[in-house]
């Protein structure tokens, strides 16, 4: 689709509904978007050991996350030089030595580059073929770069370089490990996947959507909060587990207050959601994870760590972390209306295990697909998609607080305060979708 084509389908506060159910624009975002910028691949930690690969989807790509015998993270795609075999068929695993293609038998090195041919002697002589063409080696990402243990790529030769892209946005990875004693994290080595029978940009449309939780969470919510008060009242000292408050803020944090946060909004479609849910509890587990980090970094930087005022970060187009509670979500488009995600927690290295307890049962409570929490968003995902694919209407509107927001010389948009359910994020990340698209 021409450049004339796409500009008519993107208004600054509303979008057309092609933009999510046109199978030739997803064709275009894939070779656009995610398959030109720096795409989350996975955290060093997933491969300690040489040999130790992940497979991971790049756009309409399959990829290779690969540690090699030297020690340095590589991303391959995952092909065969000779007749085209994916080199891996697993999810992940360890390859030892050197891949080895399950179909011929040749093998590569960790980095991609081609190390025997079986019979190539006899099979090859006399033949055009020539057994040192770089087109014979597995071939690699045009460009990998790890930040703090994260690891990404992108599938094209030039470009802004990772901190160029991420800018303040890299405040999500600065945050989840500066929160550990010994500054890195570390990944829980499973994730949960989860697909999603909607468009892809709903997913992320919906991560700092300051507007829904208070609607979409509020049954999940009020039924925490009756067992939490239930628990609380028979409880020695009147409270509930903190795991509670975790659900039972989607009731108790009502739309109104919801306005108190503010979004944050970056070139290239980024964007922070300030504001945290628990702040600073004082329970016996919080204090003595502070006495570990006092000892780690003294009193005046542990201050300046704990008091970063991040709810939620999105790293447009395909990362959703809360680095205070140490999650991560990897979105991977499939399809126009299929999408994969990918739910992951870190550990926080030097941390006392109860933190790490945290971390776990906000993973399970709220981003795990046993969740209501989760069970809530999705229903709506797929309802959005099916609306949308349908002849009912032809927009999808961002026009709360449109006009309102703050915008500095520097393209970094606010929102207004006390309007923080602005759709100001929406309309961000449309603004990057026309840019990479060529729409504007
Ligand atoms: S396809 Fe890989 S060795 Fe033949
Ligand atoms: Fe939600």
């Amino acid at each position: 689709m021409g450049h004339s084509e796409l500009s008519k389908l993107v208004e600054p506060d509303r979008v057309r509904k092609e933009v999510y159910t046109d199978p030739a624009i997803f064709e275009q975002e894939m070779a656009r978007i995610h398959e030109s910028v720096w795409i989350y691949c996975g955290h060093e930690t997933q491969v300690p050991k040489a040999g130790d690969y992940y497979t991971v989807q790049i756009g309409r790509q399959p990829m290779i996350l690969v540690r090699g015998k030297d020690g340095k993270v590589h991303v391959l795609y995952n092909r065969c030089p000779h007749r085209g075999n994916m080199i891996c068929g697993d999810r992940k695993g360890n390859t030892g030595d050197q891949f080895r293609c399950s179909y011929h038998a040749w093998t590569f090195h960790h980095d991609g580059r081609l190390k025997n041919i079986p019979m190539m002697e006899s099979g090859y002589a006399g033949t055009r073929f020539n057994k040192d063409s770089p087109e014979l080696c597995v071939k690699r990402a045009a460009r990998v770069e790890s930040y703090r243990g994260f690891v990404f790529a992108s599938l094209a030769k030039d470009g802004p370089t990772l901190k160029e892209f991420l800018g303040p946005s890299i405040v999500a990875f600065d945050d989840m490990c500066d929160r550990a004693p010994e500054g890195e994290v570390e990944v829980v080595p499973n994730c949960f996947r989860v697909i999603q029978h909607s468009n892809w940009k709903i997913f992320l449309e919906n991560q700092l959507d300051a507007l829904h939780p208070s609607v979409t969470h509020q049954s999940t919510g009020r039924a925490a909060h009756e067992v939490e008060k239930m628990i609380a009242k028979k409880a020695k000292k009147g409270e509930a587990p903190l795991s509670y408050h975790m659900l039972s803020a989607f009731a108790t944090v009502t739309i109104d207050k919801w306005d108190n946060f503010q979004t944050i909004n970056y070139p290239h479609g980024h964007c922070i959601l300030t504001g945290y849910m628990g702040l600073r509890p004082q329970d016996p587990d919080t204090l003595a994870y502070d006495k570990v980090m006092i000892k780690a970094y003294g009193r005046k930087r542990f201050e300046e760590i704990v008091g970063v005022n991040i709810h939620h970060v999105l790293l447009y187009p395909g990362l959703s972390v809360q680095s205070p509670l140490q999650q991560l979500r990897a979105v991977r488009p499939l399809g126009v209306d299929k999408t994969l995600t990918e739910i992951w927690h870190f550990r926080l290295k030097g941390a006392p295990e109860p933190i790490y307890r945290r971390s776990l049962a906000y993973y399970n409570l709220v981003n795990s697909p046993a969740t209501l929490v989760n069970a809530d968003d999705l229903e709506n995902f797929w309802k959005c998609h099916t609306g949308l694919s349908s002849d009912g209407g032809d927009w999808v509107s961002f026009a709360r607080h449109y006009g309102r927001d703050l915008e500095s010389a520097s393209g970094v948009v606010e929102s207004a305060p006390s309007m923080g359910t602005s759709e100001a994020p929406m309309r961000n990340q449309m603004k990057a979708w026309a840019r990479y698209m060529g729409a504007r």
